[in-house]
Parts: structure tokens; sequence; C-alpha cells
């Protein structure tokens, strides 16, 4: 037995039964003067309804709701001066308390969204039966919705229809995404694939042509020298030779540091050191500590020396640090590397550089291209620290290496 005389249903029974003593004063509005009249000859047979006025355009409908302001009005969906949207909008200003009814010949969805919107208590098509409509008032005047059951029907499978189109909306937008991405991914594995193979292409040069022409040079110079006279001529030539030494060992470095033979030979511990023995100077001590149990393989090995290279750049560049310590270590199928400094540090800028500063981006995107991460932390005054981690095989195939000789 329910305690509060409510049925689970809906409204209280005694508020029912107080709106079924009550008349419900109605206002009907449509341009078709047939429908208008039969309305009105339904409506009047309704002990329970009063029919206020009748109106044939949305001006006449705004202007009979603001002087009468009945409990709800009927209004056409399609009358001159602006239909029924019009007309909610205005009597919704002048006579707020009115609840309105939409009321359309056609099963118009667009129509009913936009009525629905402007806050109409229901939807009904011409043609509904004559009972329907009259409940549908008593309702809009309990502030209830109604809708005609074909109506409602073709609603839901619009919206139905709707949603899954934008999902498949969304779907493709999200393969071309992935799509964009991969090709981002390639393109970045063929552009480090076309560093590689450059840089290797350039120190061969070097090796091959350059420092062998200056060999040759060099040669030269000493048989001038048995052919010098005085003091003053040795002591030229000496500076000469100097100099063209110093040429050809900058070449070397150069080479080098394009495509280090040590790194090829002797594995990536030593090239690192070689690194730091050339950064050490009076200021700065550098530290390698060597956890590796196996030499990483020639493309791993490669990419692990650019990216620590290019951390290494930073703290020489920017850091101004005493301490750098580089620890390389395997860790959990892979190789880890983490540069430490203990310099100026700085705010990190998000995910990677400044527009115009390549060097962070870089090293990320060289880790993520080959499978693995690189994240970075730092400080304003408490040093920075860069860790990165690749996979034991990595996703990038770079150019076979070829045997450079080691810089002199
Ligand atoms: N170890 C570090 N210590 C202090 N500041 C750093 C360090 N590493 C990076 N930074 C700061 O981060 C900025 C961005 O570094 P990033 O390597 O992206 O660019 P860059 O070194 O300025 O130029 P690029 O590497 O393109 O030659 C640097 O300009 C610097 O301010
Ligand atoms: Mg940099």
């Amino acid at each position: 037995m329910p305690k509060s005389g409510r049925d689970s249903q809906g409204p209280p029974i005694a508020a029912v039964a107080r709106d079924m003593e009550r008349t419900v004063s109605v206002l009907i509005a449509d341009d078709d003067a047939a429908v208008r009249e039969a309305l009105a000859d339904l409506l009047s047979e309704e002990s329970s309804i009063t029919l206020v006025e009748l109106a044939a355009t949305a001006d006449e409908a705004i202007e009979i709701a603001a002087r009468q302001r009945p409990h709800v009005a009927l209004l056409d969906v399609r009358m001159p001066g602006g239909g029924g949207p019009r007309a909610a909008r205005e009597i919704a200003v002048r006579s707020p308390q009115t609840r309105y009814l939409a009321f359309s010949a056609r099963e118009d969805t667009a129509a009913v969204y936009e009525m629905l919107e402007l806050g109409a208590s229901g939807y009904l098509v011409k043609g509904a039966a004559d009972r329907e409509i009259v409940e549908a008032i008593h309702r809009a005047a309990r502030s209830q919705l109604s809708m005609s059951a074909d109506l409602a029907t073709a609603c839901f499978r619009e919206l139905l229809r709707d949603v899954s189109e934008r999902k498949k909306t969304e779907l493709a937008l999200l393969e071309l995404v992935r799509k964009a991405g991969h090709d981002r991914e390639e393109l970045l594995v063929h552009l480090v694939r076309a560093q590689e193979t450059e840089r290797l292409r350039i120190a061969s040069d070097i090796h091959d042509d350059s420092i062998q022409a200056m060999a040759a040079a060099g040669l030269r110079l000493q048989q001038l020298r048995k052919r010098l006279r005085t003091a003053a001529e040795v002591e030229a030539l000496d500076r000469l030779e100097d100099a063209f030494q110093g040429a050809i060992s900058r070449l070397r470095h150069l080479m080098f540091n394009l495509r280090p033979a040590t790194l090829d030979r002797s594995g990536l511990a030593a090239a690192l050191q070689a690194h730091l023995e050339q950064m050490q100077s009076g200021t700065v001590v550098v530290e390698l500590e060597n956890h590796l149990t196996a030499e990483p393989p020639p493309e791993t090995r490669v990419i692990l020396y650019r990216i620590t290279i290019e951390a290494l750049a930073n703290v020489q560049k920017h850091s101004g640090a005493h301490l750098v310590l580089v620890r390389l270590e395997n860790d959990d199928q892979g190789w880890r590397v983490q540069i430490d400094d203990d310099g100026s540090g700085f705010t990190p800028n998000g995910n990677g550089s400044a527009p115009g500063h390549l060097g962070l981006t870089a090293m990320r995107e060289r880790a993520q291209i080959a499978g693995g991460w690189w994240k970075l932390e730092s400080h304003p005054g408490a040093g920075t620290s860069v860790a990165f981690w690749l996979p034991a095989v990595p996703n990038l195939t770079l150019p076979s290496q070829q045997a450079l000789p080691s810089p002199a």
C-alpha cells in the first residue's frame, strides 16, 4: 500500500484529481481553417478544457497569449509570421506560465528538435487521435512531456543514425591522425638514416681524400726541407709544418666526431670515454660509469652514442657544470644511459626544445623512433639529468659501418 498517495509512475494522485477538476484554458493557433475548427469542436466538447481564442498566424497567437495568458497554447509549427518557433519564443516572454504543444502536419524531425529546444511540452502530429490530443493538453498543463509515438521513434532513429555516423567520422579521423603519426615516424626514420649515411660519407671523404691530399703535401714539405739553406728558412718551414699538422689533426677530429671509428672498433664506452676526454678541461670533471655487461649491437650503439653526445653538447654549451657523470647500464631488456650535470639547470619547456632549438627534441625523437624512451629533469640551480632507454633490438636500421682510423 503506497504511503504517500503517489503511484509509482506519475504525479501524486491528489494532484491529478485537482488537475481533473481544474479546467485548462487553451489557445489554438493554426493557419489551416479546417484544422482549427476541428480542433475547436473537439476541445469544446471537453468539460475540463476552456477554449480561449483561435489564431491563424504567429502574430495573432502571440497577441492572444499575452492578453489571455492561457494554460496551454497549441501551436502549428508552420504558420505565417514565423510559425510555431517564433510564437513560442514570444509567448515565453509575454506569458511565461503558458505551456505550449507543437502541432504539425509533417513528421518533420528538424522542427521537432527546434520546438523541443524552445521548451515545448510536446509534439503532436496532425491526425493524432482525439484522446491523444486531449491527454497531451492535460499533460502539458502539468508540465509533462507528450510526443506522438511515431514521431518519437523517428527522432530516436535519427539520433541513433547521427550517433553512429559521428562514431564513423571519429574513427575515420582517428585513422587519419594515426596515419599522419605513422607517416611522420617513417619520415623521421628516413631522416635519421639519411643523416647517418651522410655523416659516414663525409667522414670517408675526409679520410680518403682530404687527409690523403694533406699527407702528400706534407711529404713535399719534407722534401723542401732538404733544399733550405738558412736558419730563418728552416724556422719558417717548422712553423708551416706545425700549422699543417694542426690542420690535419683538426680534420681527424672532425672525422672522428662525424663517425668515431672507436665506436665501431672498441665499443660505446670507449667512444664516449674518448669524447669525454676531449671535454675534460681545468674546471670540468667528467666521469664515465660503465656497467654494461655486453656491447650493444652496432645500430643501437650508434643511436646511444648520438643521443649521449647531444646531451653532452648541451652540458658543454649551457650548464657551466663542474661535474658531469655518464652512466651506462643494461636495463629491462635494453640499454639505459643517464647523463647528470651539476650545472645551472633550467625550467624545461613542455615536451621538447623551444622554437629554433633542436637538441632536446632530436634526442627524444631518436629514442622514440628506435622504440625507446627519453626524459629530462632539470630545475634552475639544481643541475640537469637526461636519461634514456633503447630496446635491445631497435626499430631503426642504420647504414652499416666502415672501418675508419682513430683520431690522431
Ligand atoms: N644541461 C643543460 N643545462 C642547462 N640548460 C640546458 C641543458 N640542456 C638544455 N638546456 C636548456 O634547454 C635549451 C634547449 O636545448 P636544446 O638542446 O633543445 O637547444 P640548444 O642547445 O639551445 O640548440 P641546438 O641543440 O639546437 O643547437 C637550451 O637552450 C638551454 O637553455
Ligand atoms: Mg642543444
